[in-house]
This record gives structure tokens, sequence and C-alpha cells, in this order.
């Protein structure tokens, strides 16, 4: 089992390189498989769901080409069968987009249950109500959905989403790319990975519009091209290291970020006393190390980002004064790792959606436990901001969406070590 080992106190200084969005990348990977020809995609992150998504893929006969760092070339005219493996599917979350892709590309689909982080109850009940209104008939086992083409068969129509779905507006939109007929997603997610996608399928020859709006329409159209693609940076990943930096204190340029997508997680660590600077394609932020208290409540984007709740919780812990974090989008994340920051000194109480975090001085090393990925992302900056040395156990989590996290980081002054027991 790998560890991380960090001695902390240190302030973070120099610079820092984005790679590509983990959620955009696990949504355009599968969508080549809807494409009859060769795809080049540029900035993909190299993680573990990267790296396991590829596997399923060229299992399933995909033709794929890794010419250089961070490009992935991939040929889906010959897939030769359509059952993904099982195993590997397990291992992650959005595995799920094959439901979408199989059922849009082929008319049939059978995909085991995703895996993935467990932070919550992860029902896909509405990605099931979009593939139903697409025509399909649907057979939800206990470990796999299987579907196949309704007696009206398989065509675009109107879907409402209960509930504003990343993974839904993903499925849905694969789904239907092919399908004859005009689809509309309303209430949709609008998160920069739902239009990262949308403009990738468009690329390649699709017809959709208003991604990054509530409602999203897409014209089925016959078959996709081949092209090349640039995936987006990582906002979340980039808020991670602009967290780290408020919380450890230091200088930091975060280069290869789009700063709009950043907007609601760079103007509360604002609030709480950091200095951020924006430029076309970078954020610098400046900080004491010593912030002041605010009030977050987490919402679907352009809403200050679920998947930034536990990194924002670290800076919460050391700043002066009470601090409120409200969570809407999944109740029962906050038991990823507030147990964890309490064993290094942190004073949180949770209640319902809320939590009230008291600001310390200063946290101290422990060893502690990784429970999801951005809970595991939250812990490092823990460590990189306590005092002693801080052992995070666990770490396969983090590192299934952080490229590189000891190498940057390392080169930003942390001392961080991967220590394999
Ligand atoms: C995506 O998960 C991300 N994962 C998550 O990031 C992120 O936390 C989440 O969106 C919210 O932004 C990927 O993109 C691979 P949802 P997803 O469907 O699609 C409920 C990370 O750290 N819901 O938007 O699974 C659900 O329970 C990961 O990178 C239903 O009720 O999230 C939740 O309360 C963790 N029925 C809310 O909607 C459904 O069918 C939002 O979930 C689907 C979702």
């Amino acid at each position: 089992m790998a560890i991380y080992e960090i001695n902390g106190g240190t302030p973070l200084n120099g610079s820092v390189v984005i790679s590509g969005a983990k959620n955009a990348a696990v949504a355009i990977l599968p969508a080549a498989l809807l494409v009859k020809g060769r795809c080049r995609i540029e900035n993909v992150p190299d993680i573990s769901d990267v790296r396991i998504l590829l596997s399923i893929l060229s299992g399933m006969g995909a033709v794929i080409r890794t010419p250089e760092p961070g490009v992935v070339e991939m040929d889906c005219t010959d897939i030769r069968q359509t059952l993904p493996d099982p195993a590997l599917v397990k291992k992650m979350r959005a595995s799920y987009y094959l439901m979408g892709v199989l059922l849009g590309r082929f008319h049939h689909s059978h995909v085991a249950l995703p895996g993935g982080c467990s932070f919550a109850s992860r029902p896909i009940d509405q990605h099931i109500k979009g593939f139903k209104a697409l025509g399909a008939l649907v057979e939800e086992g206990n470990d796999y959905v299987a579907m196949n083409p309704g007696p009206h068969g398989l065509q675009g129509n109107r879907v409402s989403l209960d509930v504003v779905s990343v993974g839904a507006t993903v499925n849905i939109m694969l789904a239907a790319t092919l399908l004859p007929g005009r689809t509309v997603i309303e209430n949709a997610a609008k998160e920069p990975h739902i239009v990262d996608l949308a403009n990738f399928l468009n690329t390649m020859g699709a017809d959709i519009s208003g991604a990054g709006t509530d409602t999203v329409k897409i014209r089925g159209v016959a078959s996709l091209q081949g092209g090349t693609y640039t995936i987006i940076p990582d906002q979340i990943e980039a808020g991670t290291y602009i967290a780290a930096v408020a919380a450890t204190g230091g200088d930091v340029l975060v280069k290869n970020v789009i700063p709009k997508h950043m907007d609601c997680i760079t103007s509360k660590l604002e609030e709480m006393g950091a200095q951020i600077t924006n430029y076309d394609d970078s954020i610098r932020i400046v900080s004491n190390g010593r912030l002041n208290a605010t009030t977050v409540k987490t919402r679907p984007y352009p809403g200050f980002p679920t998947d930034m709740q536990a990194q924002i919780c670290v800076c919460m812990a050391l700043a002066k004064g009470e601090s409120r974090l409200t969570e809407s989008v999944y109740e029962t994340r906050f038991f990823g790792y507030c147990t964890e920051l309490e064993s290094m000194g942190a004073y949180i109480q949770i209640d319902g959606k809320t939590a009230t975090v008291y600001g310390m001085e200063k946290l101290h090393g422990a060893t502690v436990r990784a429970r999801d990925l951005r809970a595991g992302a939250a812990l490092v900056i823990a460590g990189l901001a306590a005092s002693g040395t801080t052992r995070v156990e666990n770490i396969h989590y983090v590192e299934r969406g952080y490229e590189r996290l000891i190498e940057k980081l390392t080169a930003l002054g942390a001392k961080i070590h991967r220590v394999e027991e």
C-alpha cells in the first residue's frame, strides 16, 4: 500500500501547470466511441480513471495510440464487441457513460453498474429516465443495466431532469447524438465539462446547442467523422492548488486555467483574505496563510462546486473565527474527511447539511485516511499546512484525479513523498 508522507508548515511558492479536466476527459473518451474515424484528443490527464477507461475501450476493439504525453489517438471504427469489461467498469464512476454511447451507436447496451467514490448514495434514475424517453427498454439488474430498443424504436425526445445531474446530462447527450430526431434536455447541468463534451461532439460533426445553459438541444446526425480536440483545463485541480496556497501561505502562479470557470472559487478565497490576480490563462494567488472565516453554500455550476467542499473546509479550519459550510448536492460528503481533520486538531460540528468550522491557529500532523478523491486532496492540503508530519493512506483515491501530484507540489516547495509500505 502506498501512502503520502508530508512534512508540513512550508509556504508554497513558484508556478504550477494545470492538467486537462478529469470530468471532461472521462466523458470525451467514451464519446469517441460514437465516431467512425480517428479522433486526436489533446490535454488528456494521465490519471487512473483515464487509464482504466482506455483499457475498457481498447478491450472493446478501439485502436488507441498515445503518440506523446497527454495525447490520445483513438479509432473506434471497428469496435468488435460491445460488452465493456465489468471488472474494469466497477473500478470507476464515469464508466456508466458507456451506457449512453453504446445505446446511441449500437442501439443496445449491457454495462455493469459503476464503482468510484462512494461519499454519498449516487443513484442513476435520471440517466434511466433519459434513456427511456429516447425509446429504450431498460433492464436494471442488481449489478448491470441492459438496454434495447422499445416497440417504437429509438428517437429523439424531450427530457426534463428532476435533478440537475452532470452524469445524466452527459449520458443523454451521448445516447441522443446519433439518434434520428431532436432531443431537448431541460434542467440540464451547466458545468464546463458539459460544454467541453458538446464542443468535442460538434467538432466531430454533431449538432448540439445550448450546452452550458439549462436547456441542451441535440439534433441527431447520421454519423460522426474524426478530428482533433483539446480538453479544457481542470478547474477543480486548479481550485485545489489555490486552496492549498491559501492554507499554507505563499505566492503561486497557477497556469493553464480558464479563470472564468474558477470565479466562484477565487472570489470566495479573496473573501477569506487571499490576494487573487486573474490573467488570460493563469491565476496568481498570494496568501499569508491566516485567513478570515466565511460562509459557503455548494451549488451546481456556476455556484461553488461541491468538489471543492473538502478543500475549502481545510482553509476554514485554519481561519480566524467561525465559518459555515452548507452542502446542497451530496449531504453526506462531510463524513469523508471531517473526522480525519479533527484528528489533526480541527474543530468541526456537523448538523445535517451544514458544518460549522471553528478556525484554529494551527493543525498538527497525524496519520489519516482518504475515503474519496476530494477528501484525500483535502487531507494533503491539511498536511501541507499542519506542523509536523502527516501520513495520508488510501492515496489511490487521490491519484484517480490529480496528475503528477507529488511532482507538482514538490516543485512548489512542498515536502511530500510517496512511500510504498
Ligand atoms: C459528477 O458526478 C462528477 N463526476 C462529480 O465529481 C461531481 O461531484 C458531481 O458531478 C457534481 O458536480 C464526474 O463528472 C465523473 P450528478 P455525477 O449526477 O454526475 C443526484 C469528482 O470529485 N442524482 O451531477 O455522479 C445525485 O445523487 C467527482 O470529480 C440523482 O438523484 O453527479 C446528486 O445529489 C465526485 N439521480 C446530484 O444529483 C441521478 O440519476 C448531482 O449528481 C443522478 C444524480
